[in-house]
């Protein structure tokens, strides 16, 4: 491990960039972005490759060892190649080079992402029926999507996990049959929950299905065994299936059991600004400091540095004041 410099005032080390690539998205998902997209940042607001290169250099510099490329939804970004070519050149100081993607543009180019340097990929995908497929995310592609999930495991970016944002009353009585999903396609099957962070404001407490609900559903099905924590600021909490058969599932439960105390990342959006929580309510312009003429590394690197130690505690969801962040997870990249 390089020694992390980039420590906040709570003594938490930050070993994660995830870096959004576009705000745009061709899906609706009601979680997210139910009325299409807000008006997009005009071009010359977002961050360039050569400049998201330069950056991130920086921030590996800083002890950053893993990149996750976000969006939106990154693949309609022109050209992804061309960045996770240069990204992958920061290895081996950069460890880990994974992306988000809704799935909808991997046939016929996953294996372009290989070769360009993308060690794994996480892919979206909230229901197995085509119809609720269709409600949920607003387009009528699940096989499409169910094809991407093959050309990334045909294309070797494996461990291939997939994301199920699991809302009350649209997916929660499918659980079980992602986690037989997850055994039959060898894969990390991880269950979201619903988090206040959609366009339409339309969150409430009784659409999110906790965690603990979720291992239940999954435990009536298949009997699962903890599996131990990798790194402390994982998201999930990790099991497989006791009696041995491929796959694993991971249990995301920011709102009922948040993971905020071994938080290690970092944010940065597709228009250059620092956010130092997926619920921060200010964010802080990265873009103005190196676009600034005769800027210099060192005072790029004393910028992100001073703002690392801005970061926030914890998220406030279930303070009776909470206050949704303005900008909804198509900016933010989850
Ligand atoms: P890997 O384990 O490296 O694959 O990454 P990860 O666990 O961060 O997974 P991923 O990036 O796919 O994130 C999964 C989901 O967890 C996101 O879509 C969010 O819904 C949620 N999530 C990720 N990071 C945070 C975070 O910092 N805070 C909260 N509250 N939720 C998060
Ligand atoms: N709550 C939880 N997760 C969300 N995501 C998007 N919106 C939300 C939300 N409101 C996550 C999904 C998707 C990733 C890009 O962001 O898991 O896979
Ligand atoms: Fe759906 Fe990705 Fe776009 Fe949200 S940001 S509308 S998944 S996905």
């Amino acid at each position: 491990m390089t020694p992390a410099v980039l420590k906040d005032s709570y003594g938490r080390a930050i070993r994660d960039l995830r870096v959004s690539l576009t705000d745009r998205c061709n899906f609706r998902c009601f979680y997210c972005l139910p009325h299409g997209e807000p008006p997009i940042a005009p071009k010359e607001q977002m961050l360039s490759y050569e400049e998201i290169e330069y950056v991130s250099d920086i921030f590996v510099s800083l002890g950053i060892e893993k990149i996750r490329l976000t969006g939106g939804e990154p693949m309609m970004r022109r050209d992804i190649e061309t960045i996770i070519g240069k990204l992958a050149a920061l290895k081996p100081r950069l460890h880990d080079l994974a992306l988000t993607t809704n799935g909808y543009f991997l046939p016929g180019r996953a294996a372009a992402l290989k070769e360009a340097g993308l060690d794994r990929i996480t892919i979206s995908l909230d229901s197995l029926r085509p119809e609720t497929f269709r409600r949920m995310t607003g387009v009528d592609v699940l096989a499409r999507v169910l094809e991407g999930i093959a050309a990334a495991r045909d294309a070797g970016l494996a461990p291939i996990k997939i994301n199920a944002v699991i809302v009350r009353g649209h997916n929660d009585a499918e659980v079980a049959d992602f986690a037989r999903f997850a055994r039959e396609h060898a894969v990390s099957m991880r269950f979201i929950e619903f988090m206040p962070l959609d366009s339409g404001h339309e969150w409430s407490r009784d659409d999110v299905v906790s965690g603990r609900e979720i291992r239940a559903a999954i435990e009536e099905r298949f009997a699962l065994a903890p599996l131990p924590v990798r790194r402390g600021a994982e998201t999930s909490a990790r099991y497989r299936f006791a009696d041995g058969a491929p796959g694993e599932i991971g249990i995301i439960a920011p709102v009922t059991e948040a993971f905020c105390g071994a938080c290690s990342r970092i944010r940065l959006t597709a228009d250059g600004q620092i956010r130092t929580c997926l619920f921060s309510t200010v964010e802080h312009s990265l873009r103005d400091v190196i676009r600034r003429s005769g800027a210099t590394r060192s005072e790029t690197v004393e910028y992100i540095e001073s703002v690392v130690l801005k970061k926030e505690p914890r998220h406030y969801i279930n303070d009776p004041d909470f206050l949704q962040p303005a900008r909804t997870m198509s900016f933010i990249g989850g």
